[in-house]
């Protein structure tokens, strides 16, 4: 089946050219002249076509009039300038085929615009909508983008595995992988007996790949991976999703300055590139959604980002006099009421706060001189918060397997990370960005589970 995108035939204007068009009506308009004005979307881009069906059309009368919005039809015409208002050019169709029916009466998508809330429980429609089908280009020009910054900059992308039998943050909340019927579960005494499940052992999906990207850090230098992550923790928020995107590049030779200043150009990189190649959803976004998305985003393709210390986020944060619902104390994770407050009221740009607290943060981050704190860092951006956390990475053995231990964690199941210490050992450190938080920042929608095809959520897996 031969067809041109739509986005190809706009963008072409050829003007003469017989194309095929296929695609999802959106609206039909009847003329009193005997003919119909029929908006066709294809996804490839946000505008449709306009075709220009006459009454001449053998199946005028019988199909055409019946077309209604969902209906998937081919057309065949030559591109025409268009002498309405709205478009440049228009398809006069010399052939209507249709292609897939719909009854108006059950079709859940409307002219009329639906709540998020609702086009959440169609998620197999949803798609099919202007700011749906924008998010997913935005979303796939941002896979672009990151694979092309780190690809530009000779980082080799490593395929990290989703099942693993470790716990990257250390902080147990996980999913189980097994193949035990769970109403039969084998025991040794009391305990579950792992021993004899699929991988004779307990296994897990991933919260991050970070400690297999180190390993390859540990041998090729610049690596980076990019893929799903999941987390069990019970967060229903605008900001959580059990699965998401993460990207995690991680670098040898390179310490926590050269992670802040890489994280800062690749955040950069991202705003430019999408301000370049989606112009019309994002113009799309900025007048239905967020009328500063825009702005915002070329604002931070030339601003610095801030740069201070947890501490220093604190002081300015208690001498603020805000009153904020969860008290600012040193040594407490900061909430993002804290983290928005110090981006959009104190700095008004994205800031990177360093040097946390050592005992709210992973076991694997290299403890400053101090004793107290480490070498932390999270990127933090106005209206999300939080979009990147990364760390440079604790290198000398010895104090790794003391803070494995302070973890709660048992140091015979990270042997293999401890042994990266013991052979050719080097400073190293890295950053993961949740790619969701980032389209939502690009995007402005507010909640997290519009920017992904298929949000996963305490609660919630329709299929
Ligand atoms: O700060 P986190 O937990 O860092 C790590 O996992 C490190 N191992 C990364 C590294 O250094 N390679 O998570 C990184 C980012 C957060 O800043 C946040 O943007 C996102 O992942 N994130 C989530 N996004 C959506 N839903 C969740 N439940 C998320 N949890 C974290």
């Amino acid at each position: 089946m031969q067809r041109t995108r739509v986005a190809e035939i706009l963008s072409s204007e050829k003007i003469g050219t017989r194309f095929t068009v296929m695609g999802w009506v959106r609206t039909r308009r009847d003329s009193k002249g005997g003919f119909s004005f029929i908006e066709l979307n294809d996804g490839s881009c946000l505008d449709g076509i306009q075709l220009i069906a006459d009454q001449g059309l053998p199946n005028y009368k019988d199909e055409i009039l019946k077309l209604t919005t969902g209906c998937s039809i081919k057309a065949v015409g030559e591109l025409a300038k268009s002498p309405g208002k709205g478009q440049n050019v228009e398809l006069q169709a010399q052939e209507i085929e249709v292609l897939g029916w719909v009854d108006p009466e059950v079709y859940p998508l409307q002219k009329k615009r639906h709540s998020f809330e609702f086009l959440r429980t169609i998620a197999h429609l949803r798609p099919r909508t202007n700011t749906f089908g924008a998010v997913a280009r935005v979303r796939n020009a941002m896979s672009q983008a990151i694979h092309s910054f780190f690809q530009e900059r000779g980082f080799i992308y490593i395929h990290t595995p989703i099942i693993t039998g470790s716990d990257c943050e250390g902080a147990g909340e996980m999913f189980k992988v097994t193949t035990f019927d769970l109403d039969q579960v084998p025991k040794k005494g009391s305990n579950t007996d792992f021993g004899q499940d699929f991988f004779g052992g307990p296994a897990n999906l991933t919260v991050s790949g970070q400690l297999e990207a180190e390993i390859y850090a540990l041998a090729m230098g610049d690596v980076y991976t990019f893929g799903p992550t999941f987390r069990a923790e019970d967060s229903n928020t605008s900001r959580h999703l059990a699965e998401f995107w993460m990207v995690e590049p991680e670098m040898a030779f390179c310490d926590l300055e050269g992670n802040m200043a890489l994280a800062e150009e690749f955040l950069k990189y991202i705003f430019a590139y999408v301000l370049d190649s989606c112009k019309g959803d994002m113009d799309f976004f900025n007048r239905f959604i967020d009328p500063s998305v825009i702005k915002t985003l070329e604002g931070l393709v030339s601003q610095d980002f801030e740069y201070l210390t947890y501490t220093e986020g604190i002081d300015t944060l208690l001498k603020s006099k805000q009153q904020f619902e969860f008290p600012v104390v040193w040594g407490s994770d900061l909430q993002s009421e804290h983290e928005r407050y110090l981006c959009e009221k104190v700095f008004g740009r994205p800031i990177i706060l360093v040097d946390y607290p050592k005992e709210i943060k992973s076991f694997y981050m290299k403890v400053n001189k101090d004793g107290k704190t480490v070498r932390a860092m999270d990127v933090l951006v106005p209206k999300i918060g939080e979009i990147i956390g990364g760390s440079q990475r604790e290198d000398d053995y010895d104090t790794l397997f003391e803070r494995i231990k302070e973890a709660g964690l048992n140091p015979d199941d990270y042997w293999w990370y401890l042994e990266l210490r013991k052979f050719g050992s080097v400073p190293h450190s890295g950053f993961g960005l949740g790619f969701e938080r980032l389209i939502q920042f690009v995007t402005g929608l507010s909640n997290i589970r519009d920017v992904i095809p298929f949000p996963r959520t305490p609660g919630n897996v329709s299929f």
